[in-house]
């Protein structure tokens, strides 16, 4: 008889055979393999259905409990030692867990989690970390380049579950890292590394572990810029925790932030920077990006919030006259869509069409805001450039806190105390927000001086 099975995805149904297409349903490309449950007595005939309703398991039933009643002990946590890390992960790893670290090849997943065991085998813990990837040698030479605390760290260079969970058992550690989930297989499934019924398999598996001998378990994933991979998307919502990491690989800041977090919040984010000794904690990111921002027409520092945290982040833009139609509309480290409504309102409120120009936006850093909160910063980057002058004057820069309405009216945004602050702490004292101006027109005009028009940004 089979040992699996294959499911499909959108409806359930099971077959002992692969199909293209979903007999049941009619879903393309979503069957998976999958073994057959154990506890099924059935076998495949039950999986199937086809035993359906005809006999029911005798059980008695459980007490439903008052939330007030339930008993829920404080998680302990294991810090880590990288303070950034903590602080996305809600204040460490919590013991029995899952952690999903994904990512586009490069960005430096190996890089962190390696770092991490280093600095919490150096503070005593036992710590186990799996390479999928590399052989022993090369995670040793990465290592290297880490420190000495990292090459504290046991490694085992093996792709087989069954070995990796055997020497989890005999090494006990409090913390293992699998890098990457996508290369380890499970014996009994005949689907290749990787695909979606073995990554799935793989990481059901390892959930048991964790909880049953209580390690926390970091799964690290490969995601492509498309997050189209079959892999980590799977898998989202087994774990208890998924972490991002983004940036471009060019550039050398990448930020860290919670997509999910069952034990924590999801607003936190984590600022690094990756250099000759990995990746280093950004602390003060704020002044890193204040003292990089070139003070010239189309740049401008925005106060966004990253969790708790306020940051300045500098958004420049270019504008200048398109040959192409439609002109470009490029993008970077915003939402496309957001810059399509700022350029709509420009054009509908404040009477700055740039229909006839190209325009670039990006975030000076590789950094991502996708905050509404972001739009007022947009559009006074983009006046500016259209003008080819500064906003404000070059000693004192407007910070603009601000997000704007579909109407052309500035409207609040949350926590604007806390970036005021924040760019008070950076000399950016002057700020065009909705307390001082009610309308976008109002803030350029007071930002820029006059109106600005697209003949101008011609001249
Ligand atoms: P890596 O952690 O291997 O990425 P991932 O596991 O996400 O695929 O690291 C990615 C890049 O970082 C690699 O190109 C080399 C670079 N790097 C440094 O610049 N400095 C360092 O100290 C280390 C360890 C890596
Ligand atoms: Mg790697």
């Amino acid at each position: 008889m089979a040992r699996t099975l294959f499911a499909c995805t959108a409806c359930g149904h099971a077959s002992p055979k692969w199909h293209g297409r979903c007999p049941s349903c009619g879903e393309w490309n979503g069957m998976v393999e999958e073994p057959v449950p154990v506890s099924s007595n059935a076998g495949l005939a039950g999986s199937l259905g086809a035993g359906r309703g005809a006999s029911r398991r005798r059980v008695a039933a459980v007490r439903a409990v008052p939330l007030a009643e339930v008993k829920a002990p404080r998680h302990a946590r294991l810090e880590t030692g990288i303070g950034e890390l903590d602080r996305v992960l809600g204040g460490g790893l919590v013991p029995g867990s899952v952690v999903l670290i994904g990512g586009s090849p490069g960005i430096g997943k190996s890089t962190v989690t390696g770092g991490a065991l280093g600095r919490m085998a150096a503070a005593g813990r036992r710590v186990l970390y799996v390479s999928g990837e590399e052989s022993a040698a090369q995670v040793k030479l990465r290592a290297e380049r880490l420190g000495p605390d990292a090459l504290l760290v046991p490694v085992i260079a093996e792709t087989d579950l069954d070995i990796v969970e055997a020497t989890i058992d005999a090494e006990r550690p409090e913390v293992c890292v699998i890098d990457s989930v996508q290369t380890l297989s499970a014996a009994d499934l005949s689907g290749p590394p990787g695909s979606v019924g073995q990554v799935r398999a793989v990481a059901d598996r390892l959930m048991q572990v964790a909880k049953g001998r209580g390690v926390a378990i970091v799964l690290v994933g490969h995601v492509t810029k498309e997050g189209a991979l079959a892999g980590p998307r799977v898998l989202e919502h087994l774990v208890d925790c998924v972490l991002q990491f983004e940036g471009e690989r060019e550039r050398t800041y990448r930020t860290l932030r919670a997509l999910k977090n069952r034990f924590g919040s999801t607003d936190e984010v984590g600022v690094f920077e990756m250099g000759e000794r990995g990746l280093e904690e950004v602390e003060d990111a704020s002044s890193r990006f204040v003292a990089e921002a070139a003070r010239a027409p189309g740049s401008v520092v925005l106060c966004a919030m990253e969790g708790s945290r306020p940051l300045l982040v500098e958004v420049q833009a270019l504008v200048a006259p398109s040959e192409l139609v439609p002109p470009r509309r490029v993008a970077n480290g915003i939402d496309r869509n957001r810059l399509a409504l700022v350029l709509a309102v420009l054009a509908r409120h404040a009477g700055l069409g740039l229909g006839g120009s190209d325009v670039f936006v990006s975030v000076a850093g590789g950094l991502r805001v996708d905050a509404p909160g972001a739009d007022l910063a947009v559009a006074l980057a983009l006046a500016s450039a259209a003008r080819g002058t500064s906003q404000g004057t070059p000693e004192r820069p407007l910070a603009p806190i601000g997000e704007i309405g579909l109407s052309g009216e500035l409207r609040h945004v949350a926590h604007p105390d806390r970036r005021l602050a924040e760019a008070r702490r950076f000399g950016l004292d002057r700020v065009v927000a909705p307390e001082s101006d009610r309308t976008l027109r109002a803030a350029l005009a007071r930002a820029l001086g006059g109106e600005v028009t697209e003949a101008a940004a011609a001249a």
